[in-house]
């Protein structure tokens, strides 16, 4: 949906330094269900105290989670609008244009889920839709070190955790998990350089992929052009990909835009 909606933030959760979930109430409800993988552009109306108008403009989150029409979002202390959003207490009003963009199929038996960072957010509200279907999902969560782990309580399904420290799970990157499991899908949300591993042990274990890009976005609804990746783009193309469609880019893994359209490479 294009126009905007006012949200009422009704609840603040799992309030740790991977992300404090907003529980954000409508006041004209979304048409449809979103669709884990989907995403909204959010933004503050108003600036909280102590913050000036420049932390109002309208920023990309993930759909974290879903419950009879109320909307999670995960936000994580990135950067000064995350910052402002995350300053925001009960009662105050948050505008979303969503749900935006496509999302995860859910056609899979066993499915393999892979998040870290801001991915992990739309990974677990895949895993609590597969749960709702009678999938059990296993989930593997990778960060730095284990306070980095996004909520891995809350997954339903088996979660297994690499940390780059050693200090939870296994002890090197979370794409170093993979070899140990044969799924019918492998799903997967992160850093593009996680995404890149994880494109490629899918294809050369022939399980298909889906891989979910959080590349920078300015407008969010296909206007702007800063999140074109080859000839699509991200926010409407995406930003679930399909290993297929990635496979031969020119730009996934190697190139991406940022504010203005400037052009960066992408560190492995
Ligand atoms: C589809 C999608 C889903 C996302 N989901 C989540 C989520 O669930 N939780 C979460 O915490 N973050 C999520 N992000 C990232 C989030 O949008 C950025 O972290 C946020 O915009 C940072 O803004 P800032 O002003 O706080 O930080 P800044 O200081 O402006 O930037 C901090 C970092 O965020 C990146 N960033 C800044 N603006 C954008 C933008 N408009 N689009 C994409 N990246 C940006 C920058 O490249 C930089 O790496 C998502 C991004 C995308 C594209
Ligand atoms: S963010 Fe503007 S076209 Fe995708």
């Amino acid at each position: 949906m294009r126009y905007p909606t006012f949200f009422e933030i009704v609840e603040i959760t799992s309030t740790t330094s991977v992300g404090h979930s907003l529980w954000l109430k409508p006041n004209r409800a979304w048409p449809t269900q979103p669709v884990p993988g989907q995403f909204a552009m959010v933004w503050l109306p108003r600036p909280p105290k102590g913050y000036d108008l420049s932390v109002c403009s309208a920023i990309p989150m993930s759909i974290a989670g879903w419950d009879d029409g109320n909307v999670r979002i995960t936000v994580k202390d990135l950067g000064l609008t995350s910052k402002a959003l995350l300053a925001c207490s009960p009662g105050d009003e948050l505008g979303l244009i969503g749900p935006l963009g496509v999302g995860f199929s859910l056609d899979c038996k066993q499915p393999l889920l892979m998040g870290g960072g801001v991915g992990a957010p739309p990974l677990l509200y895949l895993a609590q839709m597969f749960a709702a279907k009678g999938i059990e999902p296993i989930t593997l969560l990778g960060g730095a070190s284990v306070s980095e782990i996004f909520h891995p309580h809350e997954f339903p399904g088996t979660v297994d955790i690499a940390t780059d420290d050693g200090s939870a799970g296994h002890c090197g990157r979370v794409t170093e998990l993979l070899e140990k499991y044969v799924p019918s899908r492998l799903y997967t949300c992160g850093p593009e350089p996680m995404l890149v591993s994880g494109l490629n042990w899918a294809v050369a274990n022939s399980v298909p992929a889906e891989l979910c890009l959080e590349r920078y976005m300015a407008c969010g609804v296909g206007l702007c052009g800063v999140c074109s990746l080859d000839e699509q783009l991200v926010c409407q193309d995406g930003p679930v990909f399909s290993s297929d469609d990635l496979i031969n880019s020119a730009e996934f893994g190697r190139i991406a835009r940022e504010a203005g359209g400037s052009v960066h490479v992408v560190q492995p």
